[in-house]
């Protein structure tokens, strides 16, 4: 054989990272890192469109708030946004009312009323329009995508795509729990880079 079984996972298979932003009932943001997240088609009353599906694991705020307001914004995140993002992914926004203390700078959605961060070079609106539960502490929101955003100068097209790619720096998850960049450089374990945050 040329391959052996490996252990479940997605190693070298990475994954894009974007922080969920969601409103808690005071109008203030949340956010939380996520990874399960994937393109498909989706039917809406305006026709076939693009959407995305998210699996949220265990139960936690983003989910909490998602299921009440059926609409939140998945912004991408890049290297100057790890350490914050990686911060969001490794507290709980249940268990630590004060996680909200290290803030990026935030909006509003264009098209939804959703938090969004404005160092994500690209932001999507998303809005919920199914949930599949599929296990204890695992469900799945189908989305349709309301909206996207991005910063102007990523949509010149006169620049090639590589440029304005690489431009982006954005950070992927890798496997083995280890932060990647787009371009091949390692970043971490997860839990590491926030650590530069407790410095400041
Ligand atoms: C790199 C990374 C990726 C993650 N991806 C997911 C994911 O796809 N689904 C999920 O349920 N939790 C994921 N998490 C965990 C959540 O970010 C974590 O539960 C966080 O506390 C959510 O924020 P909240 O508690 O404010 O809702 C990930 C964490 C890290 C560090």
């Amino acid at each position: 054989m040329s391959k052996k079984l490996a252990n479940i996972g997605n190693s070298f298979c990475p994954q894009a990272l974007f922080l969920y932003g969601t409103k808690k009932d005071d109008g203030t943001p949340d956010f939380g890192l996520f990874c399960w997240f994937s393109y498909i088609n989706t039917m809406t009353e305006k026709g076939p469109g693009m959407g995305v599906m998210c699996c949220i694991g265990e139960d936690k705020l983003t989910k909490d708030l998602i299921r009440k307001n059926g609409v939140f914004s998945a912004n991408l995140v890049t290297e100057d946004l790890l350490p914050l993002a990686d911060y969001y992914g490794n507290v709980s926004g249940r268990e630590n009312p004060d996680k909200m203390r290290h803030m990026p700078t935030v909006e509003n959605g264009l098209v939804l009323d959703v938090p969004t961060i404005a160092e994500s070079p690209v932001t999507l609106e998303l809005r919920v329009q199914k949930e599949i539960h599929m296990a204890e502490g695992s469900d799945v929101f189908l989305c349709e995508i309301s909206g996207v955003s991005m910063k102007e100068e990523l949509m010149n097209q006169a620049v090639p795509f590589i440029d304005r790619y690489l431009s982006v720096m954005p950070v992927l998850a890798g496997g083995e729990f280890r932060y990647v960049t787009a371009d091949g450089r390692d970043m971490g374990h997860w839990g590491e880079p926030m650590q530069e945050l407790a410095e400041k």
